[in-house]
């Protein structure tokens, strides 16, 4: 017909070098991959709470919380967040400790502390009424690129693109990209492609489906091509190769780090710390606990090797006698693989003179300990005190 077809997708074959110029993509393959998506979504979208209205401060909410973890497991905190912090001056006006402690068990602090101070900053800076210019929303703490774009068309319908983990996987495939999904030309190049596919009308029905598509049918291993709405305009599908992309160079292996703490016990009341600013976990609660250093290959017990009761009176200026191991909580934390020994013990003294770290280390009754935030491994602590209160040497003598 005369027409001159412009690039659809990336055609490259393995190893050969690609196209850095801006894609110039089909308006109908562009035309296509709109209407098709949509038409899908609107059979096959999951009733998430989160969609139930285009509140920013829920899609905030919601988009904080989802950054690093399943929408399965963000369902119920984004509910309760929700009911303890319905609006955004309640979430402004509440202190530190309760965000986290809504928080807690979700991880990546750093998000809720963010999302506290975005807060602030609405009532602070815009009279609670939530900003609706680009350059205002990413003005907010914690909002990059990604959250900004979805309060700007989930909740204004402005056509802002979105590049997250599921869309830049759906896009690298749709583009059968091969270069690392991480690298900055890579996410240059999805970038330009999400913001010429969004529409300029109906951009927060879009993007939702285009997430939707990377977690029901687009899904990292084993895509389900057959039931795609947009297979027959997906490069990788084409060319076969949606199970090798996109590529991801692999993460280093964790560096293993052991720990131990002691769950000292004195008159009934436990001793526990408040982590300082500018560590991780920072102003998160603890057993006190010690870095040890050296792994034992064996696996014997790290607790063993060193003088925890010394650690814990340098910490905390309690003089201890320490038990046995207990408990041992493997968790991960950003590059480290934490392995921390729990020894229940005795406190000799109780004066406190909490040490370089912290900012507080108290003696409290065991069953107010979940009213404190606490990192996940220090919470499977927490139950394995309360459960146990009756071993501790000391918690018979109770006040
Ligand atoms: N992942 C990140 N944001 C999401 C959203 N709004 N809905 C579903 N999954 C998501």
């Amino acid at each position: 017909m005369g027409r001159t077809r412009k690039l659809k997708f990336e055609t490259t074959v393995p190893d050969a070098p690609q196209a850095t110029a801006s894609p110039d993509l089909d308006p109908v393959w562009v035309a296509r991959i709109r209407e098709r998506l949509v038409a899908w979504y609107a059979e096959a979208q999951r009733p998430l709470p989160w969609r139930a209205d285009r509140d920013p401060y829920r899609v905030l909410v919601s988009e904080m919380m989802l950054v690093q973890t399943t929408v399965t497991a963000v369902i119920p905190y984004f509910e309760r967040f929700l009911n303890q912090f319905p609006t955004i001056e309640a979430l402004a006006a509440a202190d530190e400790t309760e965000v986290l402690k809504a928080w807690e068990g979700l991880g990546y602090y750093r998000r809720a502390r963010q999302l506290h101070a975005a807060a602030r900053a609405v009532v602070t800076e815009h009279g609670g009424a939530f900003p609706t210019t680009p350059e205002a929303i990413r003005a907010l703490p914690g909002v990059g690129r990604y959250i900004a774009g979805a309060i700007q068309s989930f909740a204004f319908d402005q056509p802002a693109p979105i590049v997250e983990a599921n869309t830049q996987r759906v896009l690298a495939r749709w583009l059968a990209w091969r270069e690392d999904l991480k690298s900055s030309r890579t996410q240059a190049r999805l970038w330009e492609t999400a913001e010429r596919l969004v529409p300029p009308e109906g951009a927060g029905v879009f993007n939702q489906a285009f997430m939707e598509l990377g977690a029901l049918l687009c899904t990292p291993r084993s895509p389900s091509c057959l039931v795609c709405p947009v297979a027959a305009e997906c490069g990788a599908r084409v060319l076969g190769i949606q199970d090798q992309v996109p590529t991801t160079t692999p993460k280093p292996p964790p560096l293993e780090v052991a720990e131990a703490c002691g769950l000292i016990a004195r008159g009934g009341r436990v001793l526990i710390v408040q982590r300082g600013p500018g560590r991780l976990w920072e102003h998160f609660w603890e057993f006190p606990t010690i870095h040890l250093t050296g792994v034992d290959p064996a696996g014997r017990s790290f607790a063993d090797a060193v003088d925890l009761a010394e650690g814990i009176q340098r910490l905390t200026g309690v003089r201890v006698r320490m038990g046995p191991v207990v408990q041992t909580v493997r968790f991960s934390v950003t590059k480290h693989r934490v392995q921390l020994d729990a020894s229940t013990g005795v406190g000799l003294s109780e004066t406190l003179k909490p040490g370089p770290g912290l900012v507080r280390a108290i003696w409290e009754k065991p069953e107010n300990l979940p009213s404190y935030p606490f990192g996940a491994a220090s919470r499977r602590l927490v139950a394995w005190v309360a459960k146990h209160e009756a071993k501790f040497p000391d918690f018979e003598s109770d006040d």
